[in-house]
């Protein structure tokens, strides 16, 4: 299997931006401006927004995704949510592993693989974060960092469950920061990413994967990014607040 054959998503972290309100008028406007699209388009958005979301997006080409999920069904766990919860909503996608999640809630490999189990098992989609931080790629490990990562985020993991898989290679340093890794270095970690995949589940598993890109890619670089053979996708954070640029990403994806 080629590119040519793999699904592209495009997604959109809104991470914490947007009320309810603004959500709904936001999508209002994307709809039709990616209603032709030949590739998947999903908008991950905050938890309170979902119904909104779920709700402007109905009838239309426009998938909805949550930002993360906690790994047990249910219990004492205050401020969390389920994925048995998202799932009744109709949210299709869940972010995991995100790097802010990683930095600044704690999450580690671990507790990303618990996350994308339940994930999964709840019969939902996980995009499931990788990445190296600048120090690590200037210590040349990002290639060995980034299939531990993807090794880890996928134990047990079982084969039938790997097509509701998206992984997503987003350089910590180029998250927010408008520094994009360069076309050539997207493709060469994302081909680490199938690799890594291959020798876990073997070749047609791997040749499958849906292995996206993200890290400031916006309208002027998506094109770029996205005829990179490795690159099946973006997962979009700043442009994807932005109708217009979402957009244009999309028509990027869908050539
Ligand atoms: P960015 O974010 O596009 O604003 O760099 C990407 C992400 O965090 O998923």
């Amino acid at each position: 299997m080629n590119k040519a054959k793999r699904a592209a998503v495009i997604a959109g972290n809104w991470k914490m931006n947007k009320t309810p309100s603004e959500t709904a008028a936001l999508i209002e406007e994307m709809k039709p401006l990616v209603a032709d699209a030949d590739c998947g388009v999903v908008l991950c958005v905050p938890f309170v927004d979902l119904p909104a979301a779920l709700d402007a997006a109905k009838g239309s080409n426009i998938k909805i995704g949550a930002q993360n999920c906690h790994f047990k069904e249910s219990g004492a766990y205050t401020g969390e949510i389920s994925a048995a919860m998202l799932c009744e909503l109709g949210v299709e996608y869940v972010i995991i592993g995100h790097s802010e999640r990683r930095t600044y809630f704690g999450e580690t490999d671990e507790t990303v693989n618990l996350r994308t189990r339940a994930v999964l098992d709840a019969g939902l989609t996980a995009i499931v974060c990788v990445g190296e931080s600048l120090t690590q790629r200037e210590q040349g490990v990002t290639a060995e960092l980034v299939a531990l990562q993807t090794k880890i985020a996928l134990r047990d993991v079982p084969a039938e469950q790997l097509s509701r898989v998206i992984i997503a290679y987003e350089p910590v340093w180029a998250i927010g920061t408008g520094k994009t890794a360069t076309a050539a270095q997207a493709n060469e970690v994302n081909a680490v990413i199938r690799a890594t995949v291959a020798s876990l589940y073997g070749d047609a598993a791997a040749e499958a994967l849906t292995v996206q890109y993200g890290g400031s890619m916006n309208a002027g670089n998506a094109a770029e990014l996205l005829d990179q053979p490795d690159v099946d996708g973006g997962l979009i954070g700043g442009a994807s607040l932005k109708a217009a640029d979402f957009a244009t990403i999309v028509r990027a994806a869908s050539r």
